[in-house]
């Protein structure tokens, strides 16, 4: 039976353009994606935008456009800049859809008819930016403004549709306590649990002033709260509640639902007592990473401080989207903030080269000058060699295990450590120095068979992460990737008589006109 795996990113709001943040949350989850897909499973990735609500409307109504207009045009540009950035999600969703309304509609009948949603009043703060109310105790401790924008909380006021969350809050904490996988990393769980032990009130989710917005099922006047409507595109994407729901029996739940730690409260509290209350699975995981920062801040639309769009495309121009997609999974280790840097940027690059292009480079040359190209025997062996072969065979376990324990920032370093090996390696047995000696033959054949194998071993370890140019670094290895998967290329090594290619620079040089 294959296994299959869901991933998911928030979907991000179209009221400013893609940005390092997003970016960076959409490459793990592809690189995840990649890596599922290579072992063989039946992946779904999905990514979109959170098109309702204030922000949005209030976007539009200053750049003097309809909301719809606004959505549209922002929301096609992270379409168009993932697909730049060699993105492989499976779906895009848009919550103005049609099928994401019906699942709506869907969801808050459900609701409706099971006592779960009941009309009162409301009035509280509100944090435009993040959509969100915030009670008088955190917006006093917040003098008022909003802890992540910094922006002053307004003042909200009317009748409103409730959610009973108070009702699901002991179920959803007790969940949390008796899964450790559900919230991840660790510190985020100790978050949630510490919060969520200090009690919750039921929440307010529908909005009878605004019209941007989609329709509330019992009542028309009342538009659905931004988070209710938002989460349920983890389900609407699949055809929940439609006719043909297949995608939905088949992938829910979720395995990896991936954000960021500023909306860690709406995907562990809002969504799994949702959940609860349509009598649905809960998703495997919910993983909170970190933030990327400059000076300390985090990096933002509203603070100004962003990696925009202009930067990354000059930084894929020069480098390639690898090479962008493996500084951010290289960057900290999975969870911790980061931070962006040009400089690692470039060193990163130059190591990348340095380590694994040189070894395929060495690899080639040597082996096309000293075998015509032809992968020869292990022969007898030393410590030098065992070591080396251990290495390699001890491998493809280590990258299983670090992604399955979603270590993002091993599976990049894994190969490179692996190669920086082989390279080791090689100079400390020579092979120029025994090619000189005819008796020293076989030996020659072993180290240039055990160096072929670590390196083809770190390239196909590093498809998920560098497709393109893990790919290009194994078909001089005379190896097609094609539909092969993860197993079939890890678990054998390339058979004696193998006939490599010729070596090209995987990793060329650049040079930066200032
Ligand atoms: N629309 C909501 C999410 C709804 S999901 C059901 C939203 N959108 S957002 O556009 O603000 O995106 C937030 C997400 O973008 C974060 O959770 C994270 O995945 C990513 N990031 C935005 N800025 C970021 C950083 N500075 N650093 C890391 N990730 C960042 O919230």
């Amino acid at each position: 039976m294959t296994d299959r795996f869901y991933i998911t990113t928030p979907i991000y709001y179209p009221n400013a353009e893609p940005h390092l943040g997003s970016y960076y949350t959409t490459a793990v989850a592809d690189t995840l994606a990649r890596y599922h897909r290579l072992k063989g499973d039946a992946t779904y990735f999905l990514t979109g935008t959170d098109e309702h609500g204030t922000k949005m409307a209030k976007t539009a109504a200053e750049q003097g456009i309809t909301p719809q207009a606004l959505v549209d045009r922002v929301s096609s540009s992270f379409r168009d800049f993932w697909k730049e950035l060699g993105i492989s999600n499976d779906d895009f969703i848009r919550t103005t859809e049609p099928r994401h309304k019906a699942a709506v509609t869907e969801v808050v009948r459900k609701l409706v008819a099971s006592g779960d949603i009941y009309l009162g009043s409301y009035e509280s703060w509100y944090d435009e930016g993040q959509e969100e109310f915030v009670t008088e105790s955190a917006a006093k401790a917040q003098e008022y403004k909003s802890a992540i924008t910094k922006r002053p909380l307004v003042r909200f006021k009317e009748a409103t549709y409730f959610f009973k969350l108070s009702k699901y809050v002991p179920k959803v904490l007790q969940y949390i306590k008796e899964n450790p996988d559900f919230v991840r990393p660790e510190i985020r769980r100790n978050e949630v649990v510490s919060k969520l032990e200090q009690g919750v009130n039921d929440l307010a989710i529908s909005r009878a002033t605004l019209k941007w917005g989609i329709p509330m099922a019992n009542d028309p006047e009342h538009v659905v709260y931004v988070w209710i409507d938002a989460l349920t595109n983890y389900i609407s994407a699949l055809g929940y509640g439609s006719e043909d729901d297949s995608k939905f029996r088949t992938f829910w739940p979720a395995d990896v639902h991936l954000i960021a730690k500023d909306i860690l409260w709406f995907h562990t509290v809002y969504w799994p007592a949702m959940l609860f209350a349509l009598d649905l699975p809960l998703p495997k995981t919910v993983y909170a990473h970190g933030y990327w920062t400059a000076n300390g801040e985090k990096m933002g639309k509203s603070l100004g401080n962003i990696v925009d769009i202009a930067k990354l495309r000059k930084f894929i121009g020069l480098y390639g989207q690898d090479a962008l997609r493996f500084y951010v999974i290289r960057a900290a280790p999975f969870g911790a903030d980061l931070d962006w840097s040009d400089t690692e940027f470039i060193r990163t690059y130059v190591e990348l080269g340095n380590v694994v292009g040189n070894l395929l480079n060495r690899v080639l040359n040597m082996t096309n000058k000293y075998r015509n190209g032809v992968l020869p025997a292990v022969g007898p062996g030393d410590n030098a060699d065992l070591n080396l072969a251990d290495a390699t065979r001890a491998f493809g376990g280590k990258l299983h295990a670090a992604y399955a324990n979603l270590e993002l920032q091993q599976c990049a370093t894994l190969p490179v450590e692996l190669a920086r090996a082989a390279n080791a390696y090689i100079d400390q047995t020579a092979p120029f120095k025994l090619a000189k000696d005819p008796t020293q033959a076989a030996r020659l054949d072993t180290v240039l068979n055990l160096s072929t194998q670590a390196v083809y071993q770190a390239l196909v370890g590093l498809l998920p992460i560098l497709p393109i140019k893990a790919a290009a670094g194994l078909q001089q290895l005379g190896v097609t990737v094609g539909n092969k998967t993860l197993g079939e290329l890890l678990d054998q090594p390339l058979p004696t008589g193998h006939q490599l290619g010729v070596g090209q620079v995987l990793f060329p040089k650049v040079e930066i006109a200032e």
